[in-house]
């Protein structure tokens, strides 16, 4: 074996695979070295674009970076080519020129980043994905895009999956665990929440090129599916545009963010999700835990109630206490009072409502929280009205 010679790159090709599994420790060796392999293929090829995108930018006068470590404003975001799987890994910028979502004239040439995933994995992918409002407003196509780009993360207990403060590389769907948020603050890491087996996080710092704005630890072992930041920017970002263009208008007319600022209302929108009801169908119901805020975006929704009922009486019927349409918004309530939904809600004919989930609504709506503390008093005197016993729904 000693006069054998070692092909050059072998070694570093081995040490690479053999420190993902470490990391990542995958259920299937092979199946994981096939996606190994195949994601190093694609970044080789992506490089290969990489540098003929650079020559085509030189040619226009724009200036081209490697390895750039430095923070960009939305002006002169970049596009990048995630070189492996991991978290950890170095970005490799392709090209520093301005970022204009509508200007699809090199879409062809941006990079595909595609993760081979099983039949298995795919599934299980897309059963994560289903409830992602980031992705809710995509085109099919564009969310197969994502789908393909997505690969699996295994986390252990304790594991950061992001430390406030970095740069941004990954945005992550929850597959399965409890992940911890903690955001710094007066210098002591304050735990402000947590996700349990669903969501989506690490969204923030791609959108607008901010360090991370929490830190997020898995508390038992869980799964992950990651989401690289040069296809969340050709994708998702380039999406918002066309959500901002087609929710502004609306957003400003809704009365409760008036108070808000214009950048405030349309962060806002880049956050939420769009979704479609038939006639009767059940929004909200009452007595289950909340997770989203809602905005009638066309149709009209009833809010309907069911009183307590007494040891051994037959369930109440429901009653109907309010309507709402275009504009208004509900399920607010049980987001404000951290307690159960207060009442069930029904489509009325076909219905559309903007949909915002409870991180993003306790970010972003706090200043609007007097509003909609003043709505709670309203909802008492309606209970007081129908049911006759006073109701605290504060406390
Ligand atoms: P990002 O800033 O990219 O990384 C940390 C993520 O934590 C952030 O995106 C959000 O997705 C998520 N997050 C959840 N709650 C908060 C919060 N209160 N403040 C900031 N980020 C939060
Ligand atoms: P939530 O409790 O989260 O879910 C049901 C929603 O119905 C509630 O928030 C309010 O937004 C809305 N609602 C409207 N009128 C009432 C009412 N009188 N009592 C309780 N909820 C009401």
């Amino acid at each position: 074996m000693s006069n054998v010679e070692i092909p050059a790159g072998l070694k570093e090709l081995l040490q690479g695979y053999t420190v993902e599994v470490l990391r990542r420790r995958p259920h299937n060796l092979v199946e994981f070295a096939v996606q190994h392999f195949t994601q190093i293929l694609e970044n080789h090829r992506n490089e290969e674009r990489a540098k003929k995108c650079s020559s085509k930018s030189a040619k226009k006068g724009v200036t081209f970076e490697t390895n750039k470590s430095t923070k960009y404003d939305e002006e002169e975001e970049e596009d990048t080519v995630e070189s492996t799987t991991s978290k950890c890994n170095r970005r490799v910028s392709v090209c520093a020129e301005a970022y204009n979502p509508d200007d699809d004239e090199d879409d062809d040439a941006e990079p595909r980043v595609v993760h081979p995933k099983t039949d298995e994995q795919r599934h299980r992918l897309q059963d994560a994905c289903r409830d992602i409002l980031l992705f809710k407003t995509l085109e099919q196509e564009q969310f197969s895009e994502v789908l393909d780009a997505m690969f699996e993360v295994l986390v252990k207990p304790q594991e950061h999956i992001i430390d406030q403060g970095d740069d941004g590389d990954n945005f992550y769907v929850i597959e399965k665990g409890v992940y911890e948020i903690f955001v710094l603050k007066d210098d002591v890491n304050v735990c402000v929440g947590k996700y349990d087996n669903k969501g989506s996080f690490g969204e923030l710092a791609l959108m607008y090129n901010t360090p991370r704005a929490a830190t997020i630890v898995a508390t038992e072992e869980g799964a992950l599916w990651g989401l690289d930041r040069a296809t969340f920017h050709r994708l998702i970002v380039r999406n918002n545009a066309k959500k901002r263009r087609m929710y502004e208008a609306f957003i400003e007319c809704v009365p409760l963010l008036k108070s808000l600022e214009l950048s405030e209302r349309m962060k806002i929108v880049d956050v939420l999700g769009a979704r479609a009801y038939k006639d009767g169908e059940r929004i909200i119901t009452q007595g289950e835990k909340a997770d989203c805020f809602y905005i009638v975006e066309s149709g009209e929704v009833k809010i309907m109630i069911r009183s307590k009922t007494k040891v051994g009486q037959q369930n109440n019927a429901e009653v109907e206490v309010a309507r709402c349409s275009r504009g208004q918004y509900f399920g607010e309530l049980a987001l404000v009072t951290n307690k159960p939904r207060a009442a069930s809600v029904y489509a009325v004919g076909e219905t559309k409502c903007l949909v915002i989930d409870i991180r993003a609504f306790e970010r972003l709506l706090g200043p609007c929280m007097d509003i909609m503390k003043r709505n709670i008093s309203q909802y008492e005197d309606q209970l007081v009205a129908l049911f006759g016993s006073s109701v605290d729904l504060k406390h």
